[in-house]
């Protein structure tokens, strides 16, 4: 299937590695002419555009803010960046709430906004936001990524509605357990902090996912690129799942 994405213009936040980068070589792989951002700026294809930002702080959204000025035009933006670290609910510091939502919340909200008036002039668009699993369903020690993600959550449909009519759409694309570097990184802290070898955690893990396995981030990417595609043009206000079957409610 020709997705129509040939000549587009996208912009892929958290792209150097996991899941912003299957989503970079997804759309890349259909034609589009893709900018990857991250800290270190680096990109695992040729093909992609990489710029360096640090989008934790206000700083490195202006910067992005600018090289988006320069670029001119983006047709699709992935929203995405690095999660915050593991944690109960409770005496989580109130500087760090205000860390987590400006990293995670707050640099998207304004991406977006930078780009949302060339897709509404234009009559087409694709705000694609990388969430996870835990605004459907809360991930235990993870009250910092499922409490912020919740409001973007918000956030998003809210939008969806605001600009349907001009021929954008806007949806979030939830992964239960994708095999990255994260993935992996919470296994091996979950391993430490149990006294379990890495093996028997991966193992109880998988078999919490109904199709006995972790996720690759090329089948994530693939839906990425499906919803951008001409194909998804009423697809929108949507919380699309990646998981395996891992989220149990309906
Ligand atoms: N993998 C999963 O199964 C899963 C499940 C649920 C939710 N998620 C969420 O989905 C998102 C992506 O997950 P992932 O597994 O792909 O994570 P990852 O393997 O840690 O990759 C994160 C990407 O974001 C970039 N990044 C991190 N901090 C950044 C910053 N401050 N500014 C700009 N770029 C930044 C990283 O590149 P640099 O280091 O070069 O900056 C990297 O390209 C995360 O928020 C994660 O919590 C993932």
């Amino acid at each position: 299937m020709d997705l129509g994405l040939a000549g587009k213009v996208a912009l892929v936040l958290g792209a150097s590695r996991g899941l912003g980068a299957a989503s970079a070589r997804a759309l890349a792989a259909e034609g589009a002419q893709v900018h990857a951002i991250s800290r270190s700026g680096s990109v695992e294809d040729g093909a992609l555009q990489g710029f360096a930002a640090d989008l934790s702080i206000p700083q490195g959204v202006d910067a992005l803010l600018s090289h988006i000025a320069a670029i001119g035009r983006v047709d699709v933006l992935v929203a995405n960046t690095g999660g915050p670290r593991r944690g109960t609910a409770q005496g989580v510091p109130g500087s760090e709430w205000l860390a987590v939502f400006q990293a995670l919340a707050v640099s998207q909200f304004r991406i977006a906004d930078a780009v949302l008036p060339g897709m509404v002039k234009r009559g087409w668009g694709r705000i694609i936001t990388i969430g996870s699993s835990g605004i459907e369903q809360p991930i235990p020690d993870l009250a910092l990524s499922n409490a912020v993600r919740g409001s973007v959550a918000g956030w998003s449909k809210t939008l969806a509605a605001e600009v349907a009519k001009h021929g954008v759409t806007v949806n979030m694309v939830l992964p239960g357990r994708i095999d990255t570097d994260r993935l992996r990184e919470g296994d091996a802290s979950k391993a430490r902090g149990s006294g379990l070898d890495l093996e028997h955690v991966q193992a109880a893990s998988r078999a919490g996912i109904p199709a006995g396995r972790y996720g690759k981030p090329d089948e994530f990417g693939a839906v990425v690129a499906f919803l951008a595609s001409v194909q998804a043009s009423y697809v929108t206000g949507s919380m699309v799942r990646v998981d395996g079957g891992l989220i149990r409610s309906i």
